[in-house]
């Protein structure tokens, strides 16, 4: 079937059935162009909180459909495809975390929202990338426990020294495998473009990089800046939509290896399938106590996000 025949089928089905659909920024381009919210993890956060259909589709990973699913417990929740899973949400059981709070019983627990919902219900406050220094500002709390990304972790120790981080082995496999060496020799090979990186980027490459931030972040920046070229350190899919939105600037993929295999196995088919058939689909199900023990960090994020800084 041709592709814009599936997403013309998609555009009308969707509305037929009551769905709104939520892509993550590093899904396929096809997808993106049909989503009804696109963004970052934070955005869509924000996102999933206000909408009216009766039914969501979410094109990215699990943890964030169940976020979705937590945020919205009077919704049907559907990933579109159910093996879509981050490997670093899922590095931690909930059982070697508890052991770690016992090792550190005077820290608060900040969770990455990149989690499982059970493990978040071990957690005090979740944080986004987008959110992660500002949150951890506002805790009531100079000790601090960071899971499950060190890199993440370390950019925030970084902003701000007056909180005690205490971080944990693991992260995401596809950012921090860049090296400071390939960050350097990506600016020697384009002396004129700003390195713009996401914190989930080990420290070596982020200490050489012109901006940090999170997805949105780092389109907003490129967009908004006067600067004409820039190499992106983060999933290829964003350097490639910022290339179609600002073609008069030139935008260069930080290393090839950002490809992320669990944000790119969904395809507009999966999605088409969802819609044909939900009762098929990948449903995300989880009992009202669940949903009340694995949002309550959320909700705190949510809190303190809005709260004034002091
Ligand atoms: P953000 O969406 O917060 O930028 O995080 C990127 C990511 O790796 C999502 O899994
Ligand atoms: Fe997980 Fe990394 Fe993929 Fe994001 S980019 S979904 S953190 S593996």
């Amino acid at each position: 079937m041709d592709i814009r025949r599936v997403q013309e089928r998609i555009l009308n089905l969707k509305k037929e059935k009551d769905f709104c659909i939520l892509a993550h920024s590093y899904v396929k381009k096809e997808i993106l162009e049909i989503a009804d919210k696109t963004g970052d993890s934070f955005k869509l956060s924000r996102d999933a909180c206000d909408i009216d259909a009766g039914n969501i589709l979410f094109c990215g990973v699990r943890f964030m459909a169940e976020t979705a699913k937590m945020l919205n417990p009077q919704k049907k929740v559907y990933l579109a495809n159910g093996a879509a899973g981050c490997p670093m949400a899922e590095q931690f059981s909930p059982e070697e975390l508890k052991g770690l709070k016992k090792q550190y019983p005077d820290r608060t627990v900040v969770a990455y929202v990149n989690t499982t919902a059970t493990l978040k219900e071990h957690c005090d406050v979740c944080v986004t990338s987008s959110s992660a220094v500002e949150i951890v500002s506002k805790i009531n709390n100079d000790k601090i426990l960071f899971i499950p990304d060190p890199n993440l972790g370390a950019y925030v120790a970084e902003k701000l020294p007056q909180k005690d981080i205490k971080t944990v082995n693991g992260g995401c496999p596809i950012h921090a495998s860049v090296t400071g060496e390939e960050a350097a020799e990506a600016k020697r090979l384009h002396p004129d473009a700003l390195l713009l990186v996401h914190p989930e980027c080990l420290p070596e490459v982020v200490k050489q990089a012109d901006y940090v931030g999170s997805t949105s972040g780092i389109t907003a920046f490129a967009k908004n800046s006067d600067k004409k070229e820039f190499i992106i350190g983060t999933e290829l899919q964003i350097a490639e939509s910022l290339q179609y939105e600002c073609p008069e600037k030139m935008f260069y993929p930080l290393s090839k290896k950002l490809v992320c295999a669990d944000m790119k196995i969904t395809t507009l088919l999966d999605v088409l399938r969802v819609l044909e058939e939900p009762e098929k689909g990948c449903e995300v199900v989880m009992s009202a106590e669940e949903i009340e023990r694995g949002r309550k960090c959320i909700d705190e994020m949510l809190r303190l996000g809005e709260q004034k800084k002091t």
